[in-house]
């Protein structure tokens, strides 16, 4: 395995720091020489210290989007932390459904990684808004994971993560698929292409300017703000608080807090905030 030194460690710390806001303190040392000899196997460079001289003069956007893979976690799952998408059903698409007709509503899966997220946001809502055909209802993904986004497109997923699902859910939603990996088929599912179609999916780095002008009725910016420090917390915290609605919901990871954090946003219970 690579063995970093700390002035190599540092550097690489930096680069994730500048460009993602990805905070790398000494206890993913460990990880990260991990993750950077098997990307160092698969690849033409003698050693870490040629890689990040690559890295720090002459690479290329995808070469960094490589780096970045390497380095960023992309764990998630159909219907994560399910109380969210029981305050979802039971206080947020109420209020949909008592909207006009052709109202515009705006959800933002934010860091979306492999697509779990918007797509269980859109079969939820296919579920339990009634009037859904009435609405102009548009799900945004993003995320800054190339890898995460072509699978989020693809929308197709290994057996293990679907078949935990409800049955009538299944069955309604995905479609068998085999999924061939380089030596092996194993089988998997397709989630419809009607959820798919209400979901649109782009490449969007958290730290950088964002084209959306919002308001967003739902923010999700969920298990992404643990990589980040108390600063960066804060700044996207308080974008994100600017391209929510009035009483627009922002829900955020159980494991993550935005309590010290100087916002405006009002708790609602625990990891849901309103504005
Ligand atoms: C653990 S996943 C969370 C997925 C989903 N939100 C959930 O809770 O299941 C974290 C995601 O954050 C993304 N991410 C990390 N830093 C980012 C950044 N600066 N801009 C955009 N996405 C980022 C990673 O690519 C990864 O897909």
């Amino acid at each position: 395995m690579v063995a970093l030194t700390s002035k190599q460690f540092e550097r690489i710390a930096e680069i994730a720091m500048e460009n993602w806001g990805l905070e790398l303190t000494e206890k993913k040392r460990a990880l990260v020489q991990n993750r950077l000899s098997t990307l160092l196997d698969k690849s033409d460079y003698k050693s870490a210290e040629q890689y990040l001289t690559h890295l720090q003069s002459e690479a290329s956007e995808e070469d960094m989007l490589v780096f970045f893979d390497m380095l960023s976690t992309n764990t998630t799952s159909f219907f994560r932390e399910p109380d969210h998408f029981d305050h979802l059903r039971d206080e947020v698409f109420p209020k949909f459904e008592a909207a006009r007709r052709g109202t515009k509503v705006r959800i933002w899966s934010a860091a979306c990684s492999i697509g779990c997220e918007p797509y269980t946001i859109a079969m939820h809502a296919k579920r339990h808004v009634s009037n859904l055909k009435d609405l102009d209802l548009k799900i945004l993904a993003t995320d800054l994971s190339n890898s995460a986004l072509d699978k989020a497109r693809l929308g197709v997923y290994p057996a293990k993560m679907v078949d935990c699902l409800k049955p009538d859910l299944r069955a309604e939603f995905f479609e068998p698929r085999q999924i061939q990996n380089r030596r092996s088929i194993e089988p998997g599912y397709q989630i419809h292409h009607s959820i798919r179609a209400m979901v649109s999916i782009h490449q969007l780095n958290l730290m950088d300017k964002w084209p959306m002008r919002g308001p967003f009725d739902v923010i999700f910016l969920r298990n992404v703000m643990i990589y980040f420090n108390r600063d960066t917390r804060e700044r996207l915290v308080r974008r994100m608080y600017d391209l929510l609605a009035p009483d627009g919901v922002f829900y955020i990871g159980s494991a993550e807090s935005i309590s010290g954090l100087n916002t405006k946003f009002r708790s609602v219970r625990s990891a849901v905030y309103t504005k």
